[in-house]
Protein backbone atom coordinates (compact mmCIF):
# COMPACT_ATOMS: atom_id res chain seq x y z
CA UNK A 1 0.00 0.00 0.00
CA UNK A 2 1.30 3.48 -0.94
CA UNK A 3 0.18 6.44 2.25
CA UNK A 4 0.42 9.82 -0.15
CA UNK A 5 0.79 12.91 2.57
CA UNK A 6 -0.52 15.67 1.69
CA UNK A 7 0.72 19.13 3.19
CA UNK A 8 -1.16 22.54 2.92
CA UNK A 9 0.75 24.47 -0.10
CA UNK A 10 -0.72 25.28 -3.38
CA UNK A 11 1.25 22.72 -5.28
CA UNK A 12 -1.50 20.00 -3.75
CA UNK A 13 -3.50 20.91 -6.61
CA UNK A 14 -1.66 18.46 -8.54
CA UNK A 15 -1.56 15.76 -6.43
CA UNK A 16 -4.85 14.13 -7.22
CA UNK A 17 -2.75 13.40 -10.53
CA UNK A 18 0.10 11.71 -8.75
CA UNK A 19 -2.53 9.54 -6.66
CA UNK A 20 -4.63 8.72 -10.09
CA UNK A 21 -0.99 7.69 -11.49
CA UNK A 22 -0.65 5.03 -8.78
CA UNK A 23 -4.42 4.08 -8.65
CA UNK A 24 -4.10 3.37 -12.34
CA UNK A 25 -0.49 1.14 -12.02
CA UNK A 26 -3.04 -1.36 -9.54
CA UNK A 27 -1.37 0.21 -6.07
CA UNK A 28 -3.95 0.32 -2.92
CA UNK A 29 -3.57 3.80 -2.11
CA UNK A 30 -3.92 5.98 1.29
CA UNK A 31 -4.24 9.86 1.12
CA UNK A 32 -3.25 11.34 4.32
CA UNK A 33 -4.03 14.97 3.86
CA UNK A 34 -3.23 17.61 6.66
CA UNK A 35 -5.85 20.14 7.79
CA UNK A 36 -4.34 22.67 5.80
CA UNK A 37 -4.00 20.40 2.69
CA UNK A 38 -7.62 19.77 2.33
CA UNK A 39 -8.27 23.83 2.16
CA UNK A 40 -6.60 22.79 -1.60
CA UNK A 41 -7.80 19.75 -2.49
CA UNK A 42 -11.09 18.63 -1.11
CA UNK A 43 -11.50 15.17 0.73
CA UNK A 44 -13.91 13.62 -1.88
CA UNK A 45 -11.57 14.49 -4.20
CA UNK A 46 -8.88 12.01 -2.96
CA UNK A 47 -11.62 9.25 -1.50
CA UNK A 48 -13.25 9.08 -5.26
CA UNK A 49 -9.85 8.37 -6.75
CA UNK A 50 -8.76 5.97 -3.59
CA UNK A 51 -12.18 4.52 -2.50
CA UNK A 52 -10.45 4.51 0.73
CA UNK A 53 -11.29 6.92 4.32
CA UNK A 54 -9.30 10.17 3.81
CA UNK A 55 -8.54 10.97 7.64
CA UNK A 56 -6.27 14.14 8.78
CA UNK A 57 -6.43 13.74 12.43
CA UNK A 58 -5.88 10.11 14.86
CA UNK A 59 -9.29 11.62 16.36
CA UNK A 60 -11.28 11.46 13.50
CA UNK A 61 -12.83 8.84 13.86
CA UNK A 62 -15.12 7.38 16.80
CA UNK A 63 -12.56 5.24 19.32
CA UNK A 64 -9.53 6.83 16.88
CA UNK A 65 -7.27 5.78 13.82
CA UNK A 66 -4.78 3.54 14.30
CA UNK A 67 -1.94 5.57 12.64
CA UNK A 68 0.68 2.42 13.62
CA UNK A 69 -1.25 -0.03 11.68
CA UNK A 70 -1.27 2.66 9.17
CA UNK A 71 2.38 3.29 9.14
CA UNK A 72 2.59 -0.58 9.59
CA UNK A 73 0.82 -1.96 5.92
CA UNK A 74 2.58 1.14 4.00
CA UNK A 75 5.19 -0.05 1.14
CA UNK A 76 6.25 3.17 1.00
CA UNK A 77 5.31 6.97 1.87
CA UNK A 78 5.14 9.50 -0.05
CA UNK A 79 4.60 13.09 1.29
CA UNK A 80 3.73 15.45 -1.97
CA UNK A 81 4.02 18.79 -1.73
CA UNK A 82 5.87 18.78 1.45
CA UNK A 83 5.91 22.49 2.77
CA UNK A 84 8.64 24.03 4.65
CA UNK A 85 6.22 23.75 7.94
CA UNK A 86 5.46 19.60 7.37
CA UNK A 87 9.40 18.79 6.78
CA UNK A 88 10.25 21.06 10.41
CA UNK A 89 7.50 19.38 12.07
CA UNK A 90 8.44 16.02 10.12
CA UNK A 91 12.25 16.54 11.44
CA UNK A 92 11.63 17.55 15.09
CA UNK A 93 9.49 14.16 15.03
CA UNK A 94 6.41 15.31 16.49
CA UNK A 95 3.38 13.54 15.67
CA UNK A 96 0.15 16.32 15.98
CA UNK A 97 -1.38 15.28 13.18
CA UNK A 98 -2.18 11.54 11.21
CA UNK A 99 0.44 12.56 8.97
CA UNK A 100 3.20 13.39 10.98
CA UNK A 101 2.04 10.02 13.55
CA UNK A 102 2.67 8.17 10.62
CA UNK A 103 5.53 9.43 9.58
CA UNK A 104 7.12 8.87 13.05
CA UNK A 105 5.44 5.17 13.48
CA UNK A 106 6.75 3.84 9.66
CA UNK A 107 9.73 1.85 9.40
CA UNK A 108 8.87 1.96 5.08
CA UNK A 109 10.83 4.20 2.90
CA UNK A 110 9.72 7.41 2.93
CA UNK A 111 10.05 9.90 -0.28
CA UNK A 112 9.19 14.03 -0.07
CA UNK A 113 8.67 16.18 -2.52
CA UNK A 114 9.68 19.82 -1.38
CA UNK A 115 7.59 22.14 -2.72
CA UNK A 116 7.70 26.20 -1.21
CA UNK A 117 8.33 29.40 -1.85
CA UNK A 118 12.25 29.91 -3.16
CA UNK A 119 13.24 31.78 0.09
CA UNK A 120 11.40 29.20 2.37
CA UNK A 121 13.32 26.76 0.46
CA UNK A 122 16.52 28.56 1.28
CA UNK A 123 16.37 29.54 4.66
CA UNK A 124 18.67 27.72 7.07
CA UNK A 125 15.78 26.19 8.86
CA UNK A 126 14.48 24.60 6.14
CA UNK A 127 17.85 23.30 4.95
CA UNK A 128 18.93 22.02 7.85
CA UNK A 129 15.57 19.97 8.12
CA UNK A 130 16.04 18.62 5.02
CA UNK A 131 19.52 17.63 5.69
CA UNK A 132 18.33 15.97 8.80
CA UNK A 133 15.99 13.71 6.47
CA UNK A 134 18.57 12.62 4.28
CA UNK A 135 20.21 11.61 7.30
CA UNK A 136 17.72 9.44 8.38
CA UNK A 137 17.33 7.93 5.07
CA UNK A 138 14.58 9.97 4.01
CA UNK A 139 14.66 10.24 -0.35
CA UNK A 140 14.45 14.69 -0.73
CA UNK A 141 13.19 15.11 -4.52
CA UNK A 142 14.60 17.82 -6.13
CA UNK A 143 12.26 21.02 -6.08
CA UNK A 144 12.77 22.46 -9.84
CA UNK A 145 13.41 25.88 -10.47
CA UNK A 146 9.94 27.54 -12.64
CA UNK A 147 6.88 30.03 -12.13
CA UNK A 148 6.14 30.09 -8.41
CA UNK A 149 2.39 31.08 -7.16
CA UNK A 150 2.28 34.50 -8.22
CA UNK A 151 4.83 36.22 -10.39
CA UNK A 152 7.84 35.07 -8.59
CA UNK A 153 10.00 31.82 -9.99
CA UNK A 154 13.05 30.34 -8.60
CA UNK A 155 13.89 26.63 -7.17
CA UNK A 156 10.55 25.23 -4.93
CA UNK A 157 8.08 24.30 -7.11
CA UNK A 158 6.93 20.31 -6.47
CA UNK A 159 8.18 17.42 -8.70
CA UNK A 160 5.98 16.76 -11.55
CA UNK A 161 3.44 14.29 -10.27
CA UNK A 162 4.98 11.65 -13.52
CA UNK A 163 8.77 12.21 -11.98
CA UNK A 164 7.14 11.81 -8.40
CA UNK A 165 5.40 8.43 -9.63
CA UNK A 166 8.76 7.50 -11.63
CA UNK A 167 11.00 7.71 -8.20
CA UNK A 168 8.32 5.42 -5.91
CA UNK A 169 8.16 3.00 -8.69
CA UNK A 170 11.60 2.91 -8.80
CA UNK A 171 11.78 2.48 -4.98
CA UNK A 172 9.16 -0.43 -4.81
CA UNK A 173 11.07 -2.23 -7.53
CA UNK A 174 13.57 -4.67 -6.63
CA UNK A 175 16.44 -3.02 -6.21
CA UNK A 176 18.74 -3.56 -9.55
CA UNK A 177 22.06 -3.85 -7.54
CA UNK A 178 20.37 -6.05 -5.04
CA UNK A 179 23.03 -8.84 -3.98
CA UNK A 180 25.95 -6.62 -4.82
CA UNK A 181 28.65 -5.34 -3.07
CA UNK A 182 29.35 -1.75 -3.80
CA UNK A 183 32.84 -0.14 -2.65
CA UNK A 184 32.56 3.51 -2.49
CA UNK A 185 35.40 6.14 -1.44
CA UNK A 186 34.44 9.95 -0.88
CA UNK A 187 35.67 13.04 1.01
CA UNK A 188 39.25 14.25 0.61
CA UNK A 189 42.13 13.48 1.95
CA UNK A 190 44.17 15.50 4.47
CA UNK A 191 47.64 15.04 4.95
CA UNK A 192 49.53 16.13 8.09
CA UNK A 193 52.44 18.98 7.97
CA UNK A 194 52.68 19.06 11.53
CA UNK A 195 49.70 17.92 14.59
CA UNK A 196 48.16 20.94 13.66
CA UNK A 197 47.60 21.72 10.42
CA UNK A 198 47.43 18.98 7.18
CA UNK A 199 47.63 19.84 3.24
CA UNK A 200 43.91 19.44 2.01
CA UNK A 201 41.39 20.00 -0.79
CA UNK A 202 38.24 21.15 -1.81
CA UNK A 203 35.89 18.00 -2.12
CA UNK A 204 32.77 17.95 0.05
CA UNK A 205 31.93 14.43 -0.50
CA UNK A 206 28.49 15.23 -1.03
CA UNK A 207 28.83 13.55 -4.49
CA UNK A 208 29.99 10.56 -3.28
CA UNK A 209 27.82 10.41 0.09
CA UNK A 210 24.80 10.31 -2.71
CA UNK A 211 25.92 7.68 -4.64
CA UNK A 212 26.26 5.46 -1.18
CA UNK A 213 22.59 6.84 -0.54
CA UNK A 214 21.73 5.93 -4.42
CA UNK A 215 23.35 2.19 -4.32
CA UNK A 216 21.99 1.84 -1.19
CA UNK A 217 18.47 2.79 -2.13
CA UNK A 218 18.63 0.33 -5.37
CA UNK A 219 19.69 -2.66 -2.98
CA UNK A 220 23.66 -2.67 -2.65
CA UNK A 221 25.03 -3.54 0.59
CA UNK A 222 27.59 -0.56 0.67
CA UNK A 223 31.17 0.38 2.21
CA UNK A 224 31.92 3.94 2.17
CA UNK A 225 35.57 4.67 3.04
CA UNK A 226 34.92 8.25 3.77
CA UNK A 227 37.96 10.81 3.86
CA UNK A 228 36.75 13.61 5.97
CA UNK A 229 33.19 13.62 5.50
CA UNK A 230 31.03 15.80 6.99
CA UNK A 231 27.53 14.26 6.78
CA UNK A 232 26.51 10.98 7.75
CA UNK A 233 26.18 8.22 5.58
CA UNK A 234 22.28 6.38 5.78
CA UNK A 235 21.32 3.73 8.08
CA UNK A 236 22.86 0.14 7.28
CA UNK A 237 25.73 1.53 5.65
CA UNK A 238 29.45 0.08 6.07
CA UNK A 239 31.62 3.50 6.58
CA UNK A 240 35.50 3.70 7.44
CA UNK A 241 36.67 6.51 8.40
CA UNK A 242 40.23 7.27 6.77
CA UNK A 243 42.48 10.60 7.06
CA UNK A 244 45.55 10.14 4.51
CA UNK A 245 45.56 8.96 1.19
CA UNK A 246 47.98 5.95 2.61
CA UNK A 247 45.01 5.22 4.80
CA UNK A 248 42.16 5.26 2.23
CA UNK A 249 44.60 3.32 -0.03
CA UNK A 250 44.61 0.53 2.61
CA UNK A 251 41.04 0.61 4.04
CA UNK A 252 40.22 0.42 -0.10
CA UNK A 253 42.63 -2.28 -0.84
CA UNK A 254 41.28 -4.25 2.24
CA UNK A 255 37.62 -4.12 1.03
CA UNK A 256 38.41 -4.50 -2.63
CA UNK A 257 38.59 -8.19 -3.43
CA UNK A 258 34.66 -8.31 -2.41
CA UNK A 259 33.46 -5.41 -3.79
CA UNK A 260 31.24 -5.83 -7.32
CA UNK A 261 31.20 -2.50 -7.77
CA UNK A 262 34.33 0.25 -7.01
CA UNK A 263 33.82 3.98 -7.16
CA UNK A 264 36.65 6.42 -6.79
CA UNK A 265 34.67 9.47 -6.04
CA UNK A 266 37.29 10.92 -3.16
CA UNK A 267 39.48 13.36 -4.07
CA UNK A 268 42.84 11.75 -2.67
CA UNK A 269 45.80 13.90 -2.58
CA UNK A 270 48.91 13.71 -5.08
CA UNK A 271 51.83 14.31 -2.52
CA UNK A 272 52.00 14.38 1.00
CA UNK A 273 54.84 16.21 3.34
CA UNK A 274 57.43 13.68 3.37
CA UNK A 275 58.25 14.07 6.71
CA UNK A 276 55.31 15.85 9.21
CA UNK A 277 56.75 17.07 12.01
CA UNK A 278 56.08 15.70 15.12
CA UNK A 279 55.62 18.93 17.19
CA UNK A 280 53.33 22.24 16.15
CA UNK A 281 56.12 24.19 12.93
CA UNK A 282 56.82 27.47 14.57
CA UNK A 283 57.15 30.83 13.43
CA UNK A 284 59.37 32.06 15.23
CA UNK A 285 62.85 32.71 13.86
CA UNK A 286 61.68 31.64 9.95
CA UNK A 287 61.03 33.84 7.13
CA UNK A 288 59.61 31.09 5.18
CA UNK A 289 59.13 27.37 4.76
CA UNK A 290 59.82 25.21 2.05
CA UNK A 291 58.02 21.75 2.32
CA UNK A 292 58.80 18.59 0.72
CA UNK A 293 56.41 16.64 -1.08
CA UNK A 294 56.69 13.05 -1.97
CA UNK A 295 53.91 10.94 -3.95
CA UNK A 296 51.05 9.58 -2.78
CA UNK A 297 50.11 6.18 -4.20
CA UNK A 298 47.68 5.94 -6.96
CA UNK A 299 44.72 4.27 -5.45
CA UNK A 300 42.92 3.87 -8.71
CA UNK A 301 45.52 2.78 -10.41
CA UNK A 302 46.42 0.21 -8.12
CA UNK A 303 42.50 -1.34 -7.98
CA UNK A 304 42.65 -1.20 -11.75
CA UNK A 305 45.61 -3.11 -11.65
CA UNK A 306 44.19 -6.16 -8.85
CA UNK A 307 40.68 -5.92 -10.66
CA UNK A 308 39.22 -9.15 -10.97
CA UNK A 309 37.22 -10.44 -14.15
CA UNK A 310 33.58 -8.81 -13.46
CA UNK A 311 34.15 -6.26 -11.49
CA UNK A 312 33.77 -2.99 -12.59
CA UNK A 313 35.98 0.62 -11.34
CA UNK A 314 34.46 3.47 -11.71
CA UNK A 315 36.57 7.00 -11.07
CA UNK A 316 36.43 10.26 -11.70
CA UNK A 317 38.50 12.89 -13.54
CA UNK A 318 38.17 16.38 -12.24
CA UNK A 319 39.55 18.32 -14.39
CA UNK A 320 39.87 22.63 -15.03
CA UNK A 321 41.43 22.04 -18.68
CA UNK A 322 44.77 24.38 -19.09
CA UNK A 323 46.38 25.80 -22.30
CA UNK A 324 47.20 23.02 -23.99
CA UNK A 325 43.62 20.88 -23.49
CA UNK A 326 39.60 21.72 -22.81
CA UNK A 327 38.84 20.07 -19.38
CA UNK A 328 37.06 17.12 -21.72
CA UNK A 329 39.78 16.34 -23.56
CA UNK A 330 42.06 15.75 -20.49
CA UNK A 331 39.25 13.86 -19.58
CA UNK A 332 39.58 11.72 -22.24
CA UNK A 333 43.13 11.12 -22.33
CA UNK A 334 42.76 10.13 -18.53
CA UNK A 335 40.34 7.36 -19.23
CA UNK A 336 42.37 5.91 -21.44
CA UNK A 337 45.28 6.17 -18.89
CA UNK A 338 43.73 4.58 -16.22
CA UNK A 339 42.64 1.94 -17.25
CA UNK A 340 38.76 1.65 -15.52
CA UNK A 341 35.91 0.88 -17.20
CA UNK A 342 33.59 4.41 -16.75
CA UNK A 343 35.41 7.91 -15.89
CA UNK A 344 32.83 10.43 -14.53
CA UNK A 345 34.26 13.82 -15.86
CA UNK A 346 33.64 16.73 -14.01
CA UNK A 347 34.63 20.17 -15.37
CA UNK A 348 35.76 22.37 -12.20
CA UNK A 349 37.02 25.57 -13.44
CA UNK A 350 35.88 27.95 -11.01
CA UNK A 351 35.38 25.78 -8.04
CA UNK A 352 31.50 25.64 -8.81
CA UNK A 353 30.89 22.07 -8.22
CA UNK A 354 32.48 21.72 -4.29
CA UNK A 355 30.56 21.78 -1.77
CA UNK A 356 27.13 22.61 -4.18
CA UNK A 357 24.19 20.14 -4.21
CA UNK A 358 24.12 19.67 -7.91
CA UNK A 359 26.94 18.82 -10.43
CA UNK A 360 27.30 18.32 -13.90
CA UNK A 361 29.12 15.40 -15.49
CA UNK A 362 29.67 13.19 -18.69
CA UNK A 363 30.58 9.53 -18.54
CA UNK A 364 33.05 7.74 -20.23
CA UNK A 365 34.01 4.68 -21.00
CA UNK A 366 37.58 2.69 -21.03
CA UNK A 367 38.38 3.85 -24.73
CA UNK A 368 37.41 7.80 -23.95
CA UNK A 369 33.80 7.45 -25.86
CA UNK A 370 30.82 9.66 -24.27
CA UNK A 371 28.61 7.06 -22.71
CA UNK A 372 26.15 9.85 -21.43
CA UNK A 373 25.49 13.16 -19.84
CA UNK A 374 24.04 13.66 -16.46
CA UNK A 375 23.10 16.68 -14.83
CA UNK A 376 20.88 17.90 -11.82
CA UNK A 377 21.08 17.08 -7.95
CA UNK A 378 24.42 14.74 -7.33
CA UNK A 379 21.53 12.15 -6.73
CA UNK A 380 20.49 12.37 -10.24
CA UNK A 381 23.74 12.35 -11.04
CA UNK A 382 24.84 9.64 -8.80
CA UNK A 383 21.70 7.37 -10.16
CA UNK A 384 22.72 7.59 -13.87
CA UNK A 385 26.43 6.46 -12.83
CA UNK A 386 24.92 4.05 -11.43
CA UNK A 387 22.97 3.03 -14.44
CA UNK A 388 25.69 3.03 -16.59
CA UNK A 389 27.91 0.66 -14.11
CA UNK A 390 24.68 -1.13 -13.15
CA UNK A 391 24.67 -2.19 -17.73
CA UNK A 392 28.22 -3.44 -17.03
CA UNK A 393 27.62 -5.61 -14.38
CA UNK A 394 24.74 -6.90 -16.37
CA UNK A 395 22.06 -5.97 -14.26
N1 LIG B 1 43.01 9.08 -7.47
C1 LIG B 1 43.59 8.06 -6.74
N2 LIG B 1 44.79 8.25 -6.12
C2 LIG B 1 45.45 9.40 -6.25
C3 LIG B 1 44.89 10.46 -7.01
C4 LIG B 1 43.68 10.26 -7.60
O1 LIG B 1 42.98 7.00 -6.63
N3 LIG B 1 46.62 9.54 -5.65
C5 LIG B 1 41.75 8.84 -8.14
C6 LIG B 1 40.61 9.77 -7.77
O2 LIG B 1 39.83 9.22 -6.71
C7 LIG B 1 39.78 9.85 -9.04
C8 LIG B 1 40.84 9.66 -10.13
O3 LIG B 1 41.96 9.05 -9.51
O4 LIG B 1 38.86 8.81 -9.14
C9 LIG B 1 41.28 10.91 -10.83
O5 LIG B 1 41.69 11.85 -9.91
P1 LIG B 1 42.29 13.23 -10.39
O6 LIG B 1 42.73 14.03 -9.21
O7 LIG B 1 41.36 13.86 -11.39
O8 LIG B 1 43.54 12.73 -11.26
P2 LIG B 1 45.01 12.35 -10.95
O9 LIG B 1 45.15 10.87 -11.02
O10 LIG B 1 45.50 13.00 -9.71
O11 LIG B 1 45.74 12.92 -12.24
P3 LIG B 1 46.25 14.43 -12.54
O12 LIG B 1 46.72 15.01 -11.27
O13 LIG B 1 47.34 14.20 -13.54
O14 LIG B 1 45.09 15.15 -13.15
Amino acid sequence: MIVVGVAGGIAAYKTPVLVRLFAEAGHQVRVVPTKAALRFVGRATFEALTGEPVLTSVFDRAGGVDHVALAASADVVVVAPATADLLARQAAGRADDLLTATLLATGAPVVVAPAMHSAMLAHPATQANLATLRSRGVQVLDSPSGRLTGADTGPGRMESPEAIFAAVTRLLAPGDLAGLRVLISAGGTREPLDPVRFLGNRSSGKQGLALVEAAAARGARVSLVAANVAAPAPHGVEVVPVGTALELQSAMTARARDADLMVMAAAVADFRPAAPATAKIKRQGRDGLTLELVANPDVLAGLAAARRPGQVLVGFAAETGDAAAGPLEQAVAKARRKGVDLTVANVVAGGAVFGADSNEVVLLDAAGGEVARAAGSKRVVADAILDAAAARLGR
